[in-house]
């Protein structure tokens, strides 16, 4: 019972029953779609796009055009956060993202503002009130973040990173200081998830990109530690027969497939996994959701080849409730925009053997 016309997505998070698992996927408005491409043209740059909600709102909306996915995310970006902080991010062609004003001494730290997710941020949940109305109760509506520590990657770095010396360095050099950022940043990210939820985002990920780079001493003190502190604040209703009382949270930590048991202890309702995890050895499917995890390589190849590995991910999940297929990570740019049409056909068809609706 809910105002949702399809609810799958949120019931598997809250490891309910469904007629067949749902899916979507990680960067599904983006450059493989041509009509991105056009869209990020007419906006002129991806900050402008990001920052109008009207536009913001149509990237969201274009992939659902095209394929039957049980789930639409917000379209924006990790980085807003710290752009909001006063880091100035722009993006270079073909360089990724950079700031004007990376954090380059622990004063930068102590001074960085606490932004109102309603003032600085207020495209994002502008985007979102317009996205919930367009999307008319059809199907729910996913707000996100970055997690503390992969947001402080870029903000130290100054932009994307390979080695993560500078903020390495700080975390054993000067693990004050790295905290003092964390916890910064893990009270900017509650405000701004909260503001999300309470602009109509019915589902929340974190985006934990850059986890899986830490040791397992480190992640729990310098990721996961902060991810809970996140959770412990979100304000994520109660369950109940209309499953959209509740926001179910999903934590995906990349290259954490070593970690998933803590995760889970965190109390978050579902674990994002990527493609060195086999689900078949994942404890505890059927109380807490996982969601996971094809090579978004694999796209690249034929309609078969598609198909027999969308078999292996659910033979590998198997027979338990709370299963949301997606990408182990986001969408290649170049992947053929037919390949996807494949994947999605292929759990739709061949899931229905694992659930009995
Ligand atoms: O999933 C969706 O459809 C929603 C949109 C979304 C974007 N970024 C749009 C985007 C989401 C959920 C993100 C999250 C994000 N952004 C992450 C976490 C997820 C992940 O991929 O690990 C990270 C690390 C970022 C940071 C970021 N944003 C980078 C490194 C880049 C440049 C490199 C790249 O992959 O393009 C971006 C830019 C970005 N964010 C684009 C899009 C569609 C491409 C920008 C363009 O149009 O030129």
């Amino acid at each position: 019972m809910s105002y949702l016309k399809n609810d799958r997505y949120l019931r598997a998070l809250q490891c309910l029953p469904v007629d067949y698992t749902p899916v979507w996927m990680m960067r599904q408005a983006g450059r493989y779609l041509p009509e991105y491409r056009k869209l990020r043209l007419k906006a002129g740059n991806f900050m402008t796009l990001c920052q109008t909600p009207e536009l913001a709102c149509e990237a969201t909306l274009q992939p659902l055009k095209r394929f039957d996915l049980d789930a639409a995310i917000i379209f924006s970006d990790i980085l807003t956060i710290p752009d909001a902080m006063g880091l100035g991010l722009h993006f270079e062609a073909g360089e990724g993202p950079k700031f004007v004003k990376p954090i380059l001494s622990n004063i930068d730290i102590e001074q960085l503002p606490i932004p109102d997710p309603e003032q600085s941020l207020k495209y994002v949940m502008d985007a979102i009130r317009l996205t919930k109305k367009e999307l008319a109760g059809k199907i729910p509506l996913i707000g996100f973040s970055g997690s503390p520590w992969t947001l402080a990657t870029y903000m130290l770095e100054g932009g994307s990173s390979k080695a993560f010396t500078k903020i390495k360095k700080m975390m054993y050099c000067d693990p004050k200081a790295l905290h003092l950022l964390l916890n910064k940043l893990s009270t900017c990210i509650a405000l701004y998830l909260n503001a999300q939820i309470q602009a109509g985002a019915q589902s929340i990920m974190i985006f934990d990109t850059w986890g899986g780079v830490l040791s397992h001493q480190c992640y729990q003190e310098f990721s996961l530690y902060y991810m809970q502190m996140i959770l412990s604040q979100l304000t994520r209703g109660v369950k109940s027969p209309d499953v959209t009382s509740y926001v179910p949270i999903t934590l995906f930590t990349k290259g954490g497939g070593l970690w998933l048991d803590h995760i889970m202890q965190t109390g978050c309702d579902a674990i994002g996994v990527d493609w060195t995890v086999d689900l078949s050895k994942i404890k505890h499917k059927g109380q807490v959701a996982v969601q996971g995890n094809l090579d978004p390589s694999i796209l690249y190849a034929g309609k078969s080849i598609i198909e027999s590995n969308v078999d292996t991910v659910l033979t590998e999940f198997g027979g338990y409730n709370g299963h949301i297929f997606n990408l182990g990570h986001g969408i290649h740019q170049d992947t053929p925009v037919e390949h996807v049409q494949y994947l999605i056909d292929a759990v739709h068809q061949q899931s229905k053997r694992y659930h009995y609706d």
